[in-house]
């Protein structure tokens, strides 16, 4: 983390998990928790149905709203799916783009993810662009040359006002849901090389403001190291998230002095 420059930011994802029956009581809990979080902005990223109520619960928690998915249409005919402009009408403030479950069960391709970005932010709402690689991509040493890709393709269009209110989550696949989380060390390397694709792109002021999250399998256990790493503004947690106690030590982590 660096809070002088950057937003500190820890996510939970809650998947296709939690009904909308269940938020009032997690927020309830998570809130007795938490102390006012001093440094870092507490985010749920809830199932669509779970939106209407998060707004109302988790807000009174002090956790802001976000959804796990948007369409990159604006309207129209579209059976199924959800708009960013409804995200809006219900002043969600994040959405996650490109997820890999999104990409390896639901087709999503880079090119759809940069139409989702550039949707979501011309609504105002604020993207976590996720990017990350498989293990064979790892094996095969195309980690460095495929996240920049990733980056590219996802931020392709973006203007330098808009960046500001963009986050990156690296999610190596191989690493979500396998209790198998990359060393502090692994993480740092791909966030820091985010930061230098951005570099690249907007410039080092942009670069250093810019919040980049890790998630896969983090835990309770291992929050604290990862997030002691320069290059790692805070997480996009799964598993841990949808259990109060262990997603309030993330947040304590992120909190300490
Ligand atoms: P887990 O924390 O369950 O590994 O999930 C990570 C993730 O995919 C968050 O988006």
């Amino acid at each position: 983390m660096n809070r002088k420059y950057r937003k500190t930011i820890i996510a939970g994802n809650f998947k296709m998990n939690k009904l909308p029956s269940e938020i009032r009581a997690f927020a309830e809990e998570l809130k007795t928790l938490v102390p006012r979080a001093r440094w870092c902005e507490t985010v749920i990223c809830a199932p669509f149905v779970d939106l209407p109520l998060g707004m109302k619960y988790l807000k009174e928690a002090r956790i802001s709203v976000g959804a796990q998915n948007m369409s990159e249409h604006p309207k129209g005919a579209y059976t199924g799916e959800v708009s960013g402009e409804m995200l809006r009408d219900l002043k969600v403030k994040y959405v996650i783009i490109g997820h890999s479950e999104r990409r390896q069960y639901f087709g999503e391709t880079d090119l759809t993810v940069n139409e989702k970005v550039k949707a979501a932010l011309e609504l105002g709402l604020q993207p976590i662009v996720c990017v990350g690689e498989s293990a064979r991509q790892r094996e095969l040493g195309l980690t460095e040359a495929l996240i920049n890709y990733q980056v590219r393709a996802a931020l392709a269009g973006v203007t330098e006002e808009q960046i500001r209110k963009v986050v990156i989550a690296y999610e190596p696949i191989w690493a979500i849901g396998t209790g198998n989380t990359a060393t502090a060390e692994q993480a740092n390397e791909v966030n820091r090389t985010i930061r230098s694709i951005i570099r690249g792109l907007y410039g080092a002021r942009t670069a250093r403001a810019t919040t980049i999250l890790y998630g896969g399998s983090m835990n309770e256990k291992n929050a604290y190291e990862l997030l002691a790493q320069p290059d790692i503004d805070g997480g996009l947690i799964g598993g841990a998230s949808l259990v109060p106690e262990k997603f309030a030590a993330i947040i304590n982590a992120a909190n300490q002095e």
